[in-house]
């Protein structure tokens, strides 16, 4: 028997997500989902793996001290937020009963977000990874504006289920026989 697919709104109404997600603001996480499924869809790239991984990617933030000052140098240059974001999406989806497989894609692409990191200097980015960073830098604004314009959590999850649908019904038309997927049933 199949299992009903993790959707976008299962995974932001969780109390993980809810917690974290506010930090670099629910906004931010549902522009990101969409602009990932207009990329994925023109490029064939998994809308479900594209679109969560977006909405998750800033699952990661947090505060990151140094003498009791906020420590944006080593924040930045070691990798915090996508390391923690990897780690904090793949325990959610784990949580979320999310495949194995695609609870891996996803932190992968979790963990490679960030165009400016140092991990990212000899890699190879996968299709996937590279269309999740690009989601990401087109909503970017000058000094993180793009983390405080706000929208209620209402208006996220509206967002979030016309997604789901367009993902569902793009999973149903997909013919790729993925090892993993659960096509769109929800
Ligand atoms: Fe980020
Ligand atoms: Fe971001």
């Amino acid at each position: 028997m199949k299992l009903p697919r993790v959707t976008l709104v299962s995974l932001l109404t969780d109390s993980i997500a809810l917690k974290h997600l506010r930090v670099a603001g629910f906004r931010h996480a549902v522009v990101a989902a969409e602009y990932a499924y207009d990329l994925a869809k023109e490029r064939n790239v998994c809308t479900d793996l594209a679109t969560k991984a977006a909405l998750l990617h800033d699952i990661g933030h947090t505060s990151w001290e140094k003498h009791g000052k906020w420590d944006f140098e080593s924040y930045d240059y070691f990798d915090i937020h996508p390391i923690k974001g990897a780690e904090r999406a793949h325990e959610l989806l784990t949580l979320k009963g999310e495949h194995l497989g695609k609870a891996r894609e996803i932190a992968l692409a979790i963990l490679f977000h960030s165009g400016s990191s140092p991990i990212n200097t000899n890699l190879k980015l996968t299709p996937l990874q590279e269309l999740v960073m690009e989601a990401d830098d087109i909503d970017e604004l000058d000094d993180g504006e793009h983390h405080n314009i706000e929208i209620s959590l209402e208006d996220a999850l509206d967002r979030l289920e016309i997604l789901d649908n367009k993902v569902a019904r793009h999973l149903d038309d997909c013919n790729k026989e993925c090892w993993d997927c659960r096509k769109g049933q929800v």
